[in-house]
């Protein structure tokens, strides 16, 4: 039987979480005496510490109860909370594929949790086996995977998560950020049938919002309260709150603007494979496309020194260059420099 308090940091467990002005009033209107706020101005107030209006708004368009979701400083404040919530640092581990999101590997070094690699397989996939060998490891608390993965661009096997998911008695935190680029359906529905699963997006990428800095995690009851209980209590500002609700009151928006980067990303993989240099483009569910080149260090200085900037992955992957979706303007001059280096 899977418990989550047995999965749960004994320190996090007998936490007495830090209780603010506003979890004592709810209300909105009366003379607000309560938070040594200062009286005067449009931005004196803290800000709803559990952001229930945007997460009400999140709840329609995401179809998912508004007490399923939790909402950190980024995806990356989330990835930090779930190393705090269930690795005892200097005894626990989590395991992530290699390469991924170098996010993890910090949050762990911060943490002080050691890292395990598992290796993507032929064509980036999880290699299954690998991985499993792992479950019985009784310190390994948490596997993070990545789907679409950054930096290689494509969505993890959704039979083989859910088989992770079902097996593997800790948590599992499955990355979701570059979601709305994929074809394939996100896996948030399933973490109200699994306990141990926390799905996680952003407002980052598809949305535009990456200044705004408002992550998403979509899991059970039982561990959104443990993220609310460990929270900085005031962890998205007002400013974010009300951008993120007036973007979510405006969906063909978004939805326009990530289809025309799904059009762009089609163009560029197959345009940039024709360029010399290039040895393959790697298929892309997200808003960026794995490319790699005889010389990527040269690439990179090129494009650099003519004022475009892409990742050099090559640390992580041999002589790759990550690129991002850019508008159709910019792309055309990002391929227009790459056919001039020679
Ligand atoms: C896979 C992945 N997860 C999370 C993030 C960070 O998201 P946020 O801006 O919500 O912190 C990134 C940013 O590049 C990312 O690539």
């Amino acid at each position: 039987m899977f418990n989550l308090d047995d999965l749960v940091r004994p320190n996090i467990k007998r936490l007495v979480p830090y209780s603010c002005a506003r979890d004592d009033f709810h209300g909105k209107t009366g003379i607000f005496l309560d938070a040594n706020e200062n009286p005067f101005g449009t931005l004196n107030r803290y800000p709803d510490p559990y952001q229930r209006e945007l997460k009400a708004g999140i709840s329609r368009l995401k179809t998912i109860p508004a007490e399923n979701i939790f909402l950190g400083n980024g995806s990356d404040e989330i990835i930090d909370l779930c190393f705090r919530i269930f690795c005892t640092p200097g005894q626990d581990k989590a395991l992530t594929l290699s390469p991924s999101y170098g996010m993890y590997e910090v949050s762990a070094s911060v943490n002080d949790v050691k890292i395990i690699r598992s290796p993507l397989g032929p064509d980036f996939g999880i290699n299954y086996s690998d991985l499993k060998k792992h479950f019985s490891d009784g310190n390994l608390k948490l596997i993070i995977l990545c789907s679409p993965n950054n930096p290689t661009g494509n969505c993890l096997d959704a039979e083989i998560i859910e088989r992770i998911v079902s097996e593997f008695r800790g948590i599992v935190l499955l990355d979701e950020a570059y979601i709305d680029f994929a074809d394939q359906p996100s896996m948030k529905d399933k973490t109200l049938s699994y306990p141990n699963l926390i799905v996680m997006q952003t407002f980052s990428k598809a949305f535009g919002l990456a200044s705004a800095r408002t992550g998403m995690a979509f899991a059970n009851t039982a561990i959104v309260e443990y993220f609310n209980k460990i929270k900085p209590p005031y962890n998205i500002s007002s400013l974010n709150q009300k951008t993120v609700l007036r973007r979510l009151g405006k969906p063909e928006n978004y939805l326009s603007q990530v289809n025309k980067i799904k059009q762009e990303r089609i163009r560029l993989t197959r345009e940039i494979a024709k360029l010399p240099g290039v040895v393959e483009v790697y298929p892309s569910d997200a808003n960026f496309i794995l490319t790699r080149m005889m010389d990527a260090g040269k690439a990179y200085e090129y494009l650099v020194n003519k004022g475009i900037i892409v990742r050099n992955r090559s640390s992580l992957i041999n002589n790759c260059l990550r690129i991002t979706v850019g508008s159709r303007a910019e792309n055309n001059k990002l391929l227009n420099t790459l056919k001039s280096c020679k």
